[in-house]
This record gives C-alpha cells, sequence and structure tokens, in this order.
C-alpha cells in the first residue's frame, strides 16, 4: 500500500501549488519586507509605506528618472494607496542631496488661511472650542503637496510632469486591493451620519455606505479626475480651477475660512537644509517651519562627546544620555521654534552649533537623570501629537538622494473631503499653539513662535534626512510619528554610525522617546527588557510602554551597493531595488 495514495497526493500538489501561489501574489504585495535583512540593488532603490507606491517610484527610475522624479510618482501614489497618510490635500517637506553635492530642500508645509487669527479656535470663556482646531473645516490649513512636488520637479525633475503623476492616476482610476490597514477607519465612518462626512463616505465606501473587504478592488473617481487636472495643468490644476473651486465651495458652507483666493496664492518654497555635522558625517535635515533639523543636530552635537559605541546599544546608561539629550533639545524646540518668515530672530545657527551642544552635555550628569524645568514658561506640559504621516526615501543610478516626509497630520487627516475632489483634508491647523499665552497641564502651550497668523506656516516635527560622507549621499531617513519622528531619526543615525548596524537592523531596533514635558520616557513595547528598564528608572527616570514608534523608511549605501528597509512597523510597506 502506497504511503500516499492518489487523492492525499493531488491534495498535496493543490496544497503546494496554493501555498506558492500565497507567497508569490498574496504574502508579497500585502507584507513589509522583511526586518533585519534589507534589500540590496545596484542601480536604486525606493522605499515607502505602500508597495504599490514603491513600485510607481521604481518604474519611474527603471524609465530614466531620476530620484525626485521617483519620490514625486511615489507620492502621488502614496495619495492613492494610503489615505491615512499619503496626500494631495496636505503637506510636508523634501530634502534632496545630489551625487555631484548639490545640496536643498522644498517646504511645502500648509499655511494658515488669510482669515486665521491667533485666537480664531477661542469661545468667549477663552477655552477652545468643540476641539475645533484638531476637527471640522476650521482644523484645515492650506495645501502644499502639489505645490511642493511641482516646484521640485521644475527645480531638479528630469522626465515629463504628466508621466510622474500617471501611475497614481491609473491607480485611483482602475482600483487596487483595499488594505487591511483601513478597516478601523471605514467602519467608523460607515457608521457616521454626519452630513459632513458625506462625500467622505461617497469616496471610501461602497456606494457611500458599505465596508470594502481587505483585498476588495477599491476606485477612486472623483480622486482620479483630481489628479488628472493636477497632470494636465501642474500647480494650477490644483490650485486654480475646478479643485480649486470645490475646495473653496466646500468651505463656504460649512463655515471654514479656505478661500480661492488662499489657494491662488499658495507657494511652495526652495530653501537650505539645516546643516550639522557628526563623526565626520554631514548631516541634512528639515530647516524651519520644521524643528526637526535644528533638535537633530542639537542631539547629535550633545552625544557626539560621549563614547556610546562602548555604552552598549540600549544598555541604560546609553538610554539615558540619549534622553537627556531628547530633554534638552525639544526645551529649545518649545522656547525658539517657528515659521522663520515670522520669527527672524529665531536663534538657529547657536541652537546647531557645537558650542551650545556642548553646553547642554556639560549639564548633564552621567549617573542622574534631570528634571524637566519648565519653569520658564510657567508649567507647561506639551500636547500629544498624533503619529499618522509617512516618509519616503529614494537613490537613483546616478546616486541622487531623496528624504520626502508628508503629512495629513492626523490618521486620514481631518476626514473631510470637499464633494467631487475625492481626496482627504489635513487638519494640520492642529500643530500651531491654540491659545496665545496660555499654558497648563492638560498640554496646551502658547508661546509666541508658533501662534496662528494669516499664510503662516505651523511648526511641524517631520524630519526627513539625508546624511553625507565626503560630499556622496551615504543614508537616507525619515519617519512619521510627530514629535517622535526626530527620536526616530535619531536612533537610526546612531544605530548606523555608532553601532555599525544594517539598514535592516537599524530600522528595525526597538526605539525610545523624550520630549522635554511630560518628563517620562516611551519605550517601545518589545524589546527593551525589564532589566535595562529597571536599571534606567534608577538612574531616576519614570517610563511608559508604547506600541511601536514609527515606521522609518530608509537606504543605505555601503561600498557602492544600495540597501533599503521598510520599517517591519509598517503595514503595506516595501522597499524595491534594481
Ligand atoms: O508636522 C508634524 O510634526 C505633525 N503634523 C506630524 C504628524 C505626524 O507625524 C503624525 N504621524 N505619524
Amino acid at each position: 500500500m502506497p504511503l500516499i495514495d492518489k487523492h492525499d497526493r493531488s491534495l498535496m500538489i493543490y496544497r503546494c501549488l496554493i501555498a506558492v501561489f500565497s507567497v508569490v501574489f498574496l504574502a508579497l504585495p500585502a507584507q513589509a519586507q522583511s526586518g533585519r535583512i534589507p534589500v540590496a540593488a545596484d542601480s536604486g532603490m525606493v522605499v515607502s509605506s505602500h508597495y504599490l507606491a514603491s513600485e510607481a517610484g521604481m518604474e519611474v527610475l527603471r524609465s530614466g528618472g531620476n530620484a525626485v522624479d521617483a519620490a514625486i510618482a511615489t507620492a502621488f501614489a502614496l495619495a492613492v494607496t494610503l489615505p491615512s497618510a499619503g496626500n494631495i490635500g496636505g503637506g510636508g517637506f523634501l530634502v534632496y542631496h545630489g551625487a555631484d553635492g548639490y545640496v536643498t530642500a522644498f517646504n511645502f508645509r500648509e499655511k494658515a488661511p488669510l482669515a486665521a487669527t491667533a485666537d480664531m479656535y477661542l469661545g468667549p470663556d477663552g477655552r477652545i472650542q468643540n476641539n475645533s482646531n484638531h476637527e471640522g473645516p476650521l482644523a484645515v490649513g492650506v495645501p502644499g503637496t502639489v505645490a511642493g512636488l511641482s516646484l521640485a520637479h521644475t527645480r531638479l525633475g528630469a522626465l515629463p510632469w504628466a508621466r510622474l503623476v500617471q501611475p497614481a492616476v491609473e491607480l485611483a482610476e482602475h482600483g487596487f486591493p483595499s488594505s487591511r490597514d483601513m478597516t478601523g477607519f471605514l467602519r467608523r465612518l460607515a457608521q457616521t451620519g454626519d452630513p459632513l462626512y458625506a462625500a467622505t463616505r461617497q469616496a471610501f465606501l461602497k456606494d457611500g455606505e458599505q465596508v470594502y473587504a481587505p483585498g476588495e478592488i477599491w476606485q477612486q473617481p472623483d480622486l482620479a479626475a483630481s489628479l488628472k487636472r493636477i497632470r494636465d495643468h501642474g500647480h494650477d490644476g490644483f490650485y486654480k480651477g475646478e479643485t480649486a473651486r470645490l475646495l473653496a465651495d466646500f468651505m463656504a458652507r460649512h463655515g471654514g475660512l479656505i478661500t480661492e483666493e488662499d489657494l491662488a496664492r499658495y507657494q511652495a518654497e526652495e530653501q537650505p537644509p539645516i546643516h550639522g555635522t557628526y563623526r565626520g558625517y554631514d548631516v541634512y535635515a528639515m530647516s524651519p517651519p520644521s524643528s526637526g533639523g535644528i533638535a537633530l543636530v542639537t542631539m547629535l552635537n550633545i552625544l557626539e562627546g560621549y563614547p556610546l559605541k562602548a555604552l552598549g546599544h540600549n544598555s541604560a546608561r546609553y538610554l539615558h544620555l540619549l534622553s537627556e539629550a531628547m530633554r534638552r533639545a525639544f526645551a529649545d524646540r518649545a522656547e525658539h521654534v517657528g515659521d522663520p518668515k515670522f520669527n527672524p530672530n529665531m536663534p538657529v545657527d547657536r541652537l546647531i552649533s557645537k558650542a551650545h551642544g556642548a553646553a547642554l552635555r556639560g549639564s548633564i550628569v552621567v549617573d542622574r537623570a534631570s528634571e524637566s524645568d519648565s519653569s520658564r514658561f510657567g508649567g507647561l506640559y506639551l500636547a500629544s501629537e498624533s503619529e499618522e504621516t509617512t516618509h519616503l526615501s529614494v537613490m537613483d543610478a546616478q546616486g541622487d538622494a531623496v528624504a520626502l516626509t508628508y503629512t495629513l497630520e492626523y490618521s486620514y487627516g481631518s476626514r473631510l473631503v470637499a464633494d467631487g475632489t475625492g481626496f482627504l483634508l489635513n487638519n494640520e491647523m492642529g500643530d500651531f499653539n491654540p491659545m496665545p499665552g496660555h499654558t497648563d497641564t492638560r498640554g496646551y502651550i502658547g508661546t509666541p513662535p508658533n501662534l496662528v497668523a494669516p499664510e503662516k506656516r505651523m511648526l511641524s516635527s517631520m524630519t526627513p534626512t539625508i546624511v553625507a560622507r565626503d560630499g556622496t549621499p551615504r543614508l537616507i531617513v525619515g519617519s512619521p510619528g510627530g514629535r517622535t519622528i526626530i527620536n526616530t531619526v535619531l536612533q537610526v543615525i546612531l544605530n548606523v554610525v555608532d553601532f555599525d548596524m544594517t539598514i535592516g537592523e537599524a530600522v528595525e531596533a526597538p526605539r525610545i522617546h523624550h520630549q522635554w514635558l511630560p518628563n517620562v520616557t516611551n519605550f517601545e513595547s518589545l524589546g527593551i527588557s525589564p532589566d535595562t528598564r529597571q536599571l534606567y528608572e534608577a538612574l531616576g527616570h519614570r517610563v511608559r510602554f508604547r506600541g511601536t514608534q514609527g515606521r522609518a523608511h530608509c537606504i543605505l549605501t555601503e561600498n557602492g551597493v544600495i540597501y533599503g528597509a521598510a520599517d517591519s512597523r509598517s503595514y503595506d510597506g516595501r522597499a524595491i531595488g534594481y
């Protein structure tokens, strides 16, 4: 009698086929590039939060586009496939380092509308009304993404603009498999009857009512039409004409402030990034209105004075020095940083100087946690920030590098879609300090650099960063995560520079976060041992565990090979090289 009968054998063959099919067609597209082993390639790399967006960028590289072209195509594709953070209704930053040594940055952070005022969120009692800085039409800033991508293309792009928008048009028009990651949002949306979200329901639910099951094909005809206007008319295809009119109509009907004039006046800016050095590397990170570059360079300057490697990775002593550096950089951030156009005297050069780093280092006690002194602001306590944003990294065959981080602020932003447009609007106005002069223990900060003003950009923590050696880009890094972004970027850099990790290891390693106030350190819930925690607490720190911190999609070059790592904390992330 055979060990396996005929029926069993055909069953086995069937099962094998299913397994192979699942691995090739199901598991691959649905999963992040795995963990510690980075993707290696010789000619180019795209790493983003969605496999279809990484593919769109990769196709652009393969057809002769440069890193900026590929970043633009990836960003537009993410606006379709990753609606929680990918966007055309939000804003962000792009840092560029060419293989030729040319370095620049693009600022497409949202702006406050012309009619905005410093106390626009306050009621007669001086308190914020109805969470209106985070929810509803008043929370929406004038979007910057399309202007930023268009400006970067004008300055540095190689392929025709339409070629870069087209993959997004096709994804929106023909559809793609809906992600399981969206299910929670879709369920909540299906339950709301609020007419304010009618167009959101139309865009995200089947027939405006039903939740798409994971894997079901999701088409977005209104978004496809908006993208076609951008494809055909560039910047003006968003800020003028049909899209601008639809946005302004929606705002007027629902008590929002953004007008066609706001949109017509919006311009992105090209500006130098923040530049620092760390152990022989050049660090280029986003300049204000992002606080990221300043805070990152401040922390690196502080930490450069310690033999970090000798302390051991994520040892209690090491985490102590990290969190002391974080505490100090975040205090500076709250005191000094805002939109430079409205804060002409921001002491940027002083904050990022080696002398300031050394002075801050001098105030650190190596075996005792310091207090987070908030007395200079009258006892403030910072609001928690949401953690939805997305970062992508690109390197092309010449060795040009792009780090791009953009956001809607909260996951799915304001959740508002203007009728007929098909895309989500940001709620970035919540990044301003909402109550002038008012600070309290519930989390509000009222310091002047970041108060609301017409056409002002709100302070950000997004930290797209490129680290170079001898004029050549080596490491491209960035992450979502609100204020944790800066600390995530810091730790990836330290993991590579001080601890010689591969980019896969550097991205996967457990992270911590301290932001000065509240005076507590967040540990990722997996990875830092109870023993380490005990030793760390014995130095005087307080610890809180959190799920995960950030989703760093990074690239590192070594000996001419390009390594890409999509953070396994990301649902659909993917590094694709060629
Ligand atoms: O610009 C900022 O710093 C925030 N609006 C970013 C929000 C964020 O990262 C949430 N994400 N993961």
